[in-house]
């Protein structure tokens, strides 16, 4: 489908979505119930974490109403890539959406903090941040925007692959035409590591590498294994780990107030499970990918001196607004 028809299609599909209402059956008192049909989207296949978590939410949302919920969870970008997703969440085109939180931050700017490169020490320390205090202001931050946050998940620690060379130091990158997402910090990042950053939509990122508008893209094992990555011309992968890619659950507040008080509140109970489910699945399948692309002849580089990476994006640092958020997140990991 060519590019603009595809987005008008796009456009009336979110613009048709929302929570929809239709009386069903009720099972035991034979009267009739309002039935919610929700639209939760996300830009990854249907065996991803995101979409499997997204499913059993899904399942057990329907089994707990008695099937006055129905969720269908659209993969794959099926109803918008991120940004899109984003969007809809703010006016309630979109019900639910999983997302990294790279494009969150055109819509909520505090979240500019989480995309910072090497910010979290680890996986478990990110959790905590996440779970706590710090986690529960940026969800604040969101419903402002009209976004519930149900819970944290995450896409993975994101790495670097391209078509040209092995990557083993800054001086590598340099020149190297990189696709990014559409997150500020990204963009200094890799101006910042000497590359030539696109950002560009998960969407139209696959094209770009099939046909060599750029070089270069960034993600975690999973993406780039469930995406044949090997198959669009990346040869290389180094393990950067640049960015903890940290993903949200997120409910539409429109979506929210429409549904009945005893729904939205199994909505919300199951949709604070997911991230951990989704967690639990990454850090499952991280390592199958990873022998999966080695397997399919992508050159891993495991072996990296991460300080000159580490260094050569300090002055990223320098760019962030919401610094005192910043220093609170390297504060909570002392
Ligand atoms: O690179 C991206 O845009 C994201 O990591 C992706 C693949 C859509 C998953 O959130």
């Amino acid at each position: 489908m060519e590019w603009k028809k595809k987005m008008t299609v796009m456009a009336a599909m979110l613009a048709g979505a929302g929570v929809m209402a239709g009386c069903g059956d009720e099972a035991a008192g034979g009267g009739e119930e309002e039935v919610y049909t929700l639209q939760a989207g996300h830009s990854l296949p249907v065996d991803h974490p995101y979409h499997i978590a997204f499913q059993e939410m899904a399942d057990d949302i329907e089994e707990r109403t008695d099937g006055r919920v129905i969720i269908e969870v659209f993969a794959n970008s099926e109803i918008g890539a991120e940004r899109e997703l984003i969007e809809g969440l703010t006016l309630g085109t979109v019900d639910l959406a999983v997302s990294s939180t790279a494009p969150i931050t055109s819509f909520v700017p505090e979240l500019e903090v989480l995309d910072v490169p090497f910010l979290f020490e680890s996986r478990d320390a990110a959790v905590e941040v996440l779970n706590g205090e710090i986690g529960d202001d940026l969800a604040a931050q969101m419903e402002e925007q009209g976004i519930i946050l149900l819970s944290w998940g995450e896409n993975g620690y994101r790495h670097v692959t391209n078509s040209v060379h092995p990557i083993e130091s800054p001086e590598d990158l340099e020149g190297l035409k990189i696709r990014t997402q559409e997150n500020e910090i990204h963009l200094a990042a890799f101006e910042a590591l000497g590359a030539q950053p696109t950002p560009m939509a998960w969407t139209e990122a696959l094209t770009a590498l099939q046909q060599g508008v750029v070089d270069a893209q960034e993600n975690p094992a999973i993406v780039a294994d469930q995406f044949n990555l090997y198959e669009a011309n990346q040869k290389f992968m180094t393990l950067t780990g640049h960015v903890y890619s940290v993903a949200a659950y997120l409910l539409s507040q429109q979506t929210y107030e429409e549904l009945p008080e005893d729904l939205r509140e199994i909505v919300v109970e199951e949709g604070m499970e997911a991230g951990e489910r989704q967690r639990e699945l990454i850090i499952e399948m991280e390592a199958e990918s990873l022998k999966n692309l080695k397997e399919q002849g992508m050159e891993i580089i495991e072996e990296v001196d991460i300080a000159p990476f580490q260094e050569a994006v300090q002055p990223v640092y320098d760019q962030i607004e919401h610094v005192e958020l910043l220093n609170r997140i390297k504060e909570a990991q002392q």
